[in-house]
């Protein structure tokens, strides 16, 4: 069975102190609700990874970082390896965000390298794909996402391929409010899928958390996260507020 994933993305946002309130919180309701039904993540800042990974302690609330380097090491001024990350103890690390991709100029070429990267430090990469507005409204959309998997993903073995977790994020959707509709998502998971299983088959395809992304909320989450091959969520917004995040958890 594929597992179902919540990971909440923090982006650039909370002191120190806010932080830990934050995690604290998640982690009493999760702890009360929940009962191990989801896998949930924290994609927090770098500084913060040590001491939320300390203040989780043995909750089922994971933590994960929100990029890495495609360098092991050496003078990358400002980078973080996934070696450093793997030496830390994360587990989870998301790559090729929308955002990073945008304003980091990074490209398949490049995400192609940070997944080896993560993978060879055993993290787990949540790697995203996701089409702009002006993609979608052209109608190229499936072919731009099966692009993003195949440059980026396609290297890898099938063993490889199955320590991924996919992100779909349409670019229109996040942060703007506007979530595609349960149909709109369905059908690009089950596109991404059909896609992973032409090159690896329907068995490994089938093994493959694809999460949606892009203004999930507790109120649409529920739909969103029934459809079939949706298997969870990435949130953004959402997952700055912790009775709002943890309610997308529950409803998984
Ligand atoms: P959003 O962000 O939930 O605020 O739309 C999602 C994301 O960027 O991962």
């Amino acid at each position: 069975m594929r597992k179902k994933i919540v990971a909440g993305n923090w982006k650039m946002n909370k002191t120190l102190e806010e932080a830990r309130t934050l995690t604290a919180e998640v982690m009493g309701m999760v702890a009360d609700e929940v009962k191990g039904n989801a896998i949930t993540i924290l994609c927090v800042p770098f500084p913060y990874l040590v001491p939320l990974k300390n203040q989780l302690g043995n909750s089922s609330v994971k933590i994960g970082a929100q990029n890495c380097s495609e360098h092991d090491s050496g003078a990358y001024t400002g980078e973080v390896s996934a070696l450093m990350l793997k030496s830390i103890d994360i587990p989870y690390v998301i790559l090729g965000h929308s955002e990073r991709r945008l304003y980091f100029g990074e490209d398949a070429k490049l995400l192609a390298k940070k997944v080896d990267k993560a993978l060879a430090a055993s993290l787990t990469p949540i790697f995203c794909c996701g089409e702009p507005l002006e993609i979608r409204e052209a109608g190229t959309h499936e072919k731009l996402v099966k692009q993003q998997i195949e440059e980026a993903l396609f290297h890898l073995s099938a063993e490889a391929l199955q320590k991924i977790v996919i992100a779909y994020e349409p670019v229109w959707a996040i942060g703007t409010g506007k979530t595609a509709t349960s149909q709109q998502a369905q059908e690009m998971h089950a596109v991404i899928r059909k896609h992973l299983a032409s090159k690896y088959g329907a068995g490994v395809a089938e093994t493959i958390s694809i999460l949606y992304g892009g203004s999930v909320k507790a109120d649409n989450a529920k739909e969103l996260f029934a459809c079939p091959d949706v298997d969870g969520g990435l949130v953004g917004g959402a997952s700055l507020k912790s009775r709002e995040f943890v309610d997308i958890v529950k409803t998984m």
